[in-house]
């Protein structure tokens, strides 16, 4: 609507300014009586040599535009009033003609964007800090490609560096193979936390960590054995979660898989005289730029993650030539990725702008991070399964007969988890609390998966009831009026949010808008009755607006990666 006001704004002004800019100077007014939309006239004085008021009077008697019912010019402001009976037509066709291609935006043209998140590390449990770059990442992920972008899902696993060393040692020493096989993040996360406790006693140990370590650098057959083992096993485990969340990627190319193309970029960055050695490291000074030293080798030759992270964006930017490389990374890595950029930057490498980091807060629990450190470990799929089983108590409270609970069930108690990290602005914290989550009132994904099926529901009651319902197309909705338009109104504001979710990252916004338009809806269905609609135009032209509703929460939800069950 934006846009059709915008042209022909543009068109009665007379090209003086583009669409682009005329759009954007459009705003909403505070108050629904001062109109839907607001056009402010004062940019435009100077060039049309004309008052605001002179202007948004001149504009208020010209403006003829569909849908919009009637403009007012006020202090230099142009305010328009929507005509919701022509209004829901416009929108409420284009919902149901696209369906889940509701919101679909063109802005990316196909060009890549790689996106890097959850990124575990192997032989350690998934922590907290990982399912939240696990939810956000995936759902940046489809809102990239809702902006018509290719999302390239990167899992840049954690599977490299000296614990590799530690663990070898402690599994050769204390582990055991059934163990292992039986749950391996467990045993080996044992193993690791053990291996610490007994190096403060010996530390001899630490050296052997260190020999094993070089082993496995060198290829040495064993150790790589044992590595090849601990990360196979470790992948299997944390798919469980992945498929559980129905969280897919397009590679598992971990830190590892850049041991033989690091060569490439310390050659580089040798040739632009960055390195410099400091205690027989080298580092690359970052003074001019106020950031501390980047380390890329130590003393013994090994490389690190900063390393590492250097050869995967090359190679990245090699593979895939995206347009932007982003990285869904916590608030505590903000430095590393500051000295990353700083680093392509100083090899005058033009595309280091372009890589993203999008970091988040913490999870809390009774006010303190939760933590999967010092062998006290919280175990995600755990979590998630209490969450299902809270769901299920719920289910059987409220609809005991209701058909595939068990599905239904693992829909809501993962949606449920899910939800709750999107809801919040990603950089603040978030508490941990499993049966907030799970309350079918108030912000939560239960709620807005219960509207959606309580008006799936009501579809199917009604059009059982009414024979088959026609998909009339409607030129107006003449039944409709102020009950509707609320509704009306939020929903033509989908493409509107996705854009601004995708811009800032911050997909809370998408999870808002859903509660949102869940509560219009619950409010809308309190006050209507379709079933007992005589008027059939109108009834056909709530469902309509129902069915309008269901789709629109669906591809919501399915953006933030959260299941609609069509009954609950
Ligand atoms: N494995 C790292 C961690 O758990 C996260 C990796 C993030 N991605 C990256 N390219 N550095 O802290």
């Amino acid at each position: 609507m934006k846009e059709k006001i915008a042209e022909e704004l543009t068109q009665l002004i007379g090209k003086e300014f583009t669409i682009r800019e005329i759009e954007d100077w459009i705003e909403k007014p505070k108050f629904t009586t001062m109109g839907d939309f607001a056009f402010p006239c004062f940019r435009l004085a100077k060039k049309l040599k004309k008052s605001p008021v002179e202007i948004a009077s001149n504009l208020s008697s010209e403006f003829t535009v569909k849908g919009i019912e009637k403009t007012e010019p006020v202090n230099g402001y142009l305010n328009l009033y929507l005509d919701v009976k022509a209004y829901a037509a416009v929108v409420l066709n284009e919902v149901l003609e696209k369906g889940s291609d509701y919101g679909q935006m063109d802005t990316g043209k196909g060009q890549v964007i790689t996106i890097d998140f959850s990124s575990p590390n192997i032989a350690k449990p998934f922590s907290m800090g990982h399912l939240r770059s696990t939810v956000i990442g995936n759902a940046l992920a489809n809102l990239i490609e809702k902006t018509g972008y290719k999302a390239i899902r990167i899992n840049h696993i954690g599977d490299w560096g000296t614990q590799f060393g530690k663990l070898i040692t402690a599994y050769k020493k204390w582990g055991d193979e059934n163990k292992v096989k039986k749950s391996p993040i467990v045993e080996l996360h044992k193993l690791y936390v053990y291996f610490h406790e007994q190096a403060e006693k010996y530390p001899e140990l630490e050296e052997e960590a260190r020999l094993w370590f070089r082993k496995l650098e060198g290829g040495d057959e064993e150790a790589l054995e044992l590595w090849t083992w601990f990360r196979e096993v470790s992948l299997e485990a944390f798919s469980i979660v992945y498929n559980q969340l129905n969280i897919t990627f397009d590679s598992y190319n971990g830190e590892a898989f850049y041991n033989d193309k690091m060569e490439g970029v310390i050659e580089k960055l040798k040739e632009a005289a960055l390195l410099e050695e400091s205690s027989g490291a080298m580092v690359i000074r970052l003074e001019e730029e106020a950031l501390p030293p980047c380390l890329i080798q130590k003393k013994d030759g090994a490389t690190l993650y900063a390393t590492r992270d250097l050869a995967a964006a090359v190679y990245r930017k090699g593979t895939y030539n995206f347009v932007k490389s982003v990285y869904v990374v916590g608030n505590e890595q903000s430095l590393h990725f500051k000295q990353l950029k700083a680093v392509l930057a100083k090899l005058k490498i033009i595309w280091a702008d372009d890589l993203i980091h999008v970091p988040f807060g913490m999870m809390l629990k009774d006010g303190k991070k939760m933590s999967t450190r010092k062998g006290k470990i919280v175990l995600l799929e755990e979590v998630l399964a209490e969450s299902v089983n809270l769901a299920k108590q719920a289910i059987n409270e409220k609809n005991p007969s209701l058909p595939n609970k068990e599905k239904v069930a693992q829909q809501v108690g993962f949606g449920a988890v899910m939800f709750h990290d999107l809801k919040v602005f990603r950089q603040n914290d978030v508490h941990f609390e499993l049966e907030d989550m799970l309350r079918f009132e108030g912000e939560t994904g239960p709620y807005v998966q219960y509207a959606y099926a309580r008006a799936s529901t009501l579809v199917k009651k009604a059009e059982t009831a009414t024979g088959h319902s026609s998909q009339a197309l409607y030129e107006t909705f003449d039944s409709f009026g102020e009950t509707e338009r609320p509704l009306i109104m939020k929903i033509s504001e989908f493409e509107e949010t996705i854009k601004q979710a995708a811009d800032d990252w911050d997909p809370s916004k998408i999870a808002k808008y859903c509660i949102d338009l869940s509560q219009l809806f619950n409010q809308y269905y309190a006050r209507t009755s379709i079933l007992k609609e005589s008027n059939k135009v109108k009834q056909e032209q709530s469902l309509q607006l129902i069915k309008s509703v269901k789709i629109t929460l669906k591809e919501g939800l399915r953006l933030l990666g959260v299941a609609a069950p069509e009954e609950m």
